[in-house]
């Protein structure tokens, strides 16, 4: 019988690619999402892109019971991906307690059910964000944490030292903490992909929709970084590379590969590309014209940041393989298909 993954936060963006290649290396996969900042309607999606569609569960995950409840319902579930989470940087710092509450709660719920129905793996969301500005680059993991700069950061420093944590006590459960970088792109379908509720706070769906029409200009927060161009670099990774890590990082689990049950990885691409140079490759890959300018700096926003993914490399096997060209096509593929553009 095939394993039964559960994927937490599955019908949103990065946990929608993931769970694409799960069933296409053959997983069964129960989604939970209580559907707070996703569709439904991506689950059609997900069956016309691999065939099959997965189990799904509508609730959140901080409500205990209901978290209990699932498990005794699916029995089957030998590891678990949890994405389920709030994201966004600014809402945190006006709702901290909700992003605690909520963040924290329902990574705890689930490692409390894993200790008492026997499921021994789980793979963790993390983010690069929690290394702030680091004084050296790339950072490796072992480049120190620095102190949060918002809840939500906070939200994931204190999510990995829980896991720490209660793996230190409790050796029946393996925990991995993946620290993404930047996750951009969409399914080379482009039937799943982001879908940010609003006006995007992120860089990728502000400079879609702005080609798209949807947003008069693009702002670029800052030239004045201490860049070779001026403007800030960070590690943008495709969301199908980032979604097969998350893979791996299972088998590693499943075939106890893990040299400790509590473990952390970076995931980009070992490569930094300034926000102008992004910009540039947007419009000439997708030979379409945007309209931008430069304004001041966004507040809390670190100057540079890359991965080195040496550790990661050796350690799971794997590296990131699309590049930043097919991945800001696939960005623009996506939104024209939303947008219904030609
Ligand atoms: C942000 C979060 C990070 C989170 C990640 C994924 C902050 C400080 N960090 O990362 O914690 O894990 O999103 O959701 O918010 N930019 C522009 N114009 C725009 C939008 C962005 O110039 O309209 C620039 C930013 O200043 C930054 C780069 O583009 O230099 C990337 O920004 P963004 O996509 O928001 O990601 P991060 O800020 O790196």
């Amino acid at each position: 019988m095939a394993k039964q993954i559960l994927v937490t936060g599955g019908t949103g963006y990065i946990g929608s690619h993931t769970v694409v290649e799960l069933q296409g290396k053959g997983f069964d996969v129960v989604v939970v999402d209580d559907l707070s900042n996703s569709q439904i309607t991506v689950l059609d999606n997900i069956e016309k892109i691999t065939g099959i569609r997965p189990a799904f569960e509508q609730f959140n995950l901080a409500d205990r019971d209901k978290t209990d409840a699932f498990f005794q319902k699916y029995s089957n579930i030998e590891a678990i991906i949890h994405f389920a989470a709030f994201k966004a940087v600014g809402e945190s710092v006006q709702k901290p307690l909700e992003y605690y509450r909520n963040n924290l709660t329902s990574l705890m719920n689930l490692l409390e059910c894993m200790n008492k129905y026997g499921v021994k793996h789980m793979v963790f969301s993390s983010s690069c964000t929690v290394y702030g500005q680091p004084d050296v680059l790339p950072v490796t993991e072992e480049t120190p944490r620095k102190e949060a700069e918002s809840p939500y950061g906070n939200t994931k420093a204190i999510c990995e030292d829980i896991m720490r944590d209660y793996c230190a006590t409790n050796d029946k459960i393996n925990c991995i903490a993946l620290r993404y970088f930047n996750p951009i792109g969409a399914h080379p379908t482009a039937l799943i992909g982001e879908l940010p509720v609003g006006v995007p706070n992120n860089l990728v769906p502000f400079i879609t929709q702005t080609a798209a029409g949807l947003r008069e200009e693009l702002s670029i927060f800052g030239d004045d970084y201490d860049t070779p161009d001026g403007t800030a670099i960070r590690d943008y990774i495709n969301v199908v590379d980032l979604a097969e890590a998350h893979v791996v990082a299972i088998n590693r689990m499943l075939d106890e590969k893990q040299k400790a049950n509590y473990e952390f990885f970076n995931v980009g691409t070992g490569s930094g590309y300034s926000v102008n140079e992004l910009v540039q490759a947007f419009i000439k890959v997708n030979k379409v014209d945007l309209k931008y300018k430069i304004v001041g700096r966004r507040h809390g926003d670190i100057e540079k940041i890359w991965a080195d993914t040496s550790y990661g490399n050796k350690e799971l096997g794997w590296s990131a393989s699309r590049t930043l060209e097919e991945t800001l096509e696939s960005a623009w593929k996506w939104e024209k298909n939303v947008r219904g553009i030609e």
